[in-house]
């Protein structure tokens, strides 16, 4: 069986006082494995808060290179050094607002791997691209970039997660049959790598998942859990979701 996963992405959201309430609230768990990723400022108290708990936490990007006059830029070694488990990598908002391309999405998750930590590959179109029937061919693209640059053994270890682009913050969810056709095609090009990996592999949805819909999307095959923005800054919306 595969890990069932689910992983609150709090976007640049929070505050000391909010983020308190909310990792109380959730610590505790729930059936999925949870775990959340807030902005660098509070890992740290992420870390005083969720350690011994049954959730994990995690960053919304990570640095491809490994330390040097990078400004603004936050090392995976920096992250490791706060217990931080997951780092979100080729999130749409930092491919659009940041210019990140396929293989700079590629180095950071090789340079998370490298300190123990799991990226969270995130594909997806645009309303453009589906509209022109080029969903394959672009989260096709931008996972080649990935299988490029990963050996067997590190894409063992990454999560993917499937974003519409035109599903995130909009209130619109992929259905649940088209988000499964993209995740049966991510598996089925993994496989072709390694078919073991791609058995294993957690592959999420993302996208206006919330309490209402998240049991219909988790009830397909090929969907190992979700990704979740705005639902996951309600300690009773993310914990619904997680034992969705
Ligand atoms: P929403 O759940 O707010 O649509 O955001 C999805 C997302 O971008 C998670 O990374």
């Amino acid at each position: 069986m595969r890990q069932k996963l689910v992983i609150g992405n709090w976007k640049m959201h929070g505050s000391l006082a909010a983020n308190e309430a909310l990792l109380n609230a959730i610590k505790g768990g729930a059936s999925a494995t949870l775990a959340v990723c807030a902005p660098f400022p509070y890992l740290a108290q992420c870390q005083a808060l969720l350690a011994g708990s049954a959730v994990a936490w995690g960053a919304q990007d990570v640095s491809a290179e490994a330390r040097g006059a990078f400004t603004g830029e936050v090392a995976a070694s920096m992250l490791a050094e706060f217990g931080v488990g997951y780092a979100i990598v080729g999130h749409s908002e930092r491919r659009t607002y940041h210019q990140e391309a396929d293989g700079t999405v590629a180095a950071k998750a090789l340079r998370a791997l490298e300190f123990g930590i799991t990226p969270v590959i995130c594909v997806g179109e645009t309303l453009a691209e589906r509209e022109a029937g080029q969903t394959e061919a672009v989260v096709a693209r931008q996972l080649q970039a990935v299988l490029d640059a990963l050996s067997v053994e590190q894409l063992g270890r990454v999560v993917l997660a499937y974003e519409p682009v035109w599903a995130i913050g909009t209130g619109k969810t992929a259905t649940k049959e088209q988000a499964q056709a993209v995740h049966a095609f991510l598996r089925a090009r993994v496989a072709e790598r390694d078919d073991g990996v791609a058995g294993r592999m957690a592959i999420l949805y993302g996208g206006s998942v919330k309490p209402d819909n998240a049991a219909d999307l988790f009830s397909m095959p090929d969907i190992d859990g979700g990704l979740i923005g705005g639902a996951s800054l309600k300690a009773e919306d993310f914990l619904a979701i997680g034992n969705a």
